[in-house]
């Protein structure tokens, strides 16, 4: 099948361009390399890719990459938590114009099939409970709790210690950034086109997604980026709050399977169906571990654990990634510690 993939220049879109091209498939990239994604020179092309260099939301460039193409798979978006509220209108221009301009354009060119990069950060806090209350929802965390060092959230009915648990794709949404909001909005747009068109999405919601190609050190990239970034000076990767926040961090390759397994499950989807997976390895660790396992694996200086905190940021968020398993037949191969090791190792851009 031919396949567009939007983004395709950026860390997740290669890794799925090269899995695609892997499985004998057909692929134009569409990314206007984004300066805040790019700081050094594009990639080049692969043998067999077509690379266009527009903006999403350029209807016209994306109606003429549409033509012939079968399947999207839209990576493109602005990420991270970025600088301050000022980029708030570049995120919801990127990310949601660009989606529904795509969407439009799809629509006109009759291309049904959507995988869409979803995102973990849909969900707010992960899944907690309270011994005496069950399953809650904690409120955003107050700035004078951050700053005291109360990192934990308590139960919002009676203020207990909370187990953090496994976040499943039913759960409700709770954007609690720009981003992110931006992230949700994007799946909304995707049922609201499946809807409207007899299309199908599937949105993958990756977790915290590393790998060779991450992009470095700018207040877009991930955690993981900035710990390896600080590595790659001689320094020790600054961990935030008590360096226990629980996250699940998936290879960027083992997302990339997953992305190209949707597109070629996509087809036998209910027409009109927008269907959501977490895509995590299942494996959650703490962001000090993380920090931990590369310092050890590149040979540098230990992490140390700051107490700084930034706003909008959620204590604790691992996913529930069964579905993506049994569903689509996935099976992430990267395991943790060979992943950081190679990590530790490789190219950023
Ligand atoms: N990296 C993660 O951990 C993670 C986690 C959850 C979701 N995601 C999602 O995965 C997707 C890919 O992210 P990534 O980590 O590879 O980031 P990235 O910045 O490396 O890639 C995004 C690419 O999109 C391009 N782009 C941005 N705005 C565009 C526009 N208006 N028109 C055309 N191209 C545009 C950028 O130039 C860049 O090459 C994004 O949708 C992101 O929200 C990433
Ligand atoms: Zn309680």
């Amino acid at each position: 099948m031919r396949v567009l993939v939007t983004g395709g220049a950026g860390f997740i879109g290669t890794q799925i361009v090269d899995a695609l091209l892997a499985r004998g498939h057909d692929v134009v990239s569409y990314d206007v390399l984004l300066p805040s994604a790019h700081s050094g020179p594009p990639r080049a092309a692969r043998p067999g890719e077509e690379l266009v260099v527009a903006d999403v939301r350029d209807g016209t460039a994306v109606a003429e990459a549409l033509r012939g193409v079968d399947a999207v798979c839209h990576q493109a978006a602005m990420v991270g938590l970025g600088k301050d509220f000022a980029d708030a209108p570049e995120y919801v221009g990127c990310n949601d114009l660009g989606t529904a301009v795509l969407l439009a354009a799809m629509a006109g060119a009759g291309v049904r099939e959507l995988v869409l990069a979803g995102s973990m950060v849909v969900y707010g806090e992960g899944r907690y409970e309270c011994a005496r209350h069950g399953v809650v929802r904690p409120a955003p965390r107050h700035e004078a709790d951050l700053a005291a060092g109360r990192f934990e959230p308590g139960c919002p009915l009676c203020g207990a210690a909370l187990t953090p648990g496994l976040v499943t794709e039913d759960a409700p949404a709770d954007p609690r950034n720009v981003y992110a909001a931006t992230k949700l909005a994007q799946e909304h747009l995707g049922a609201a086109w499946s809807r409207a068109t007899g299309g199908r999405t599937v949105s993958l919601r990756y977790h915290n997604v590393y790998g060779p190609g991450m992009p470095r050190d700018t207040p877009y990239a991930g955690v993981a980026s900035l710990f390896r970034s600080a590595l790659a000076r001689g320094e020790a990767p600054r961990v935030f709050e008590d360096g226990g926040q629980r996250r699940d961090f998936v290879h960027v390759r083992d997302v990339a399977e997953a992305a190209a397994l949707a597109l070629e499950a996509a087809h036998g989807l209910a027409a009109g169906s927008f269907t959501a997976y977490n895509t995590g390895s299942g494996d959650p660790r703490t962001v000090g571990d993380m920090a931990r396992a590369l310092a050890h694996a590149y040979g540098g200086p230990p992490p140390i654990t700051t107490g700084e905190y930034r706003l909008g940021d959620v204590r604790h968020v691992t996913a529930d990634s069964s579905r993506l398993r049994r569903e689509l037949g996935w099976k992430p191969q990267v395991e943790f510690e060979a992943g950081m090791r190679e990590f530790a190792r490789a190219e950023l851009r």
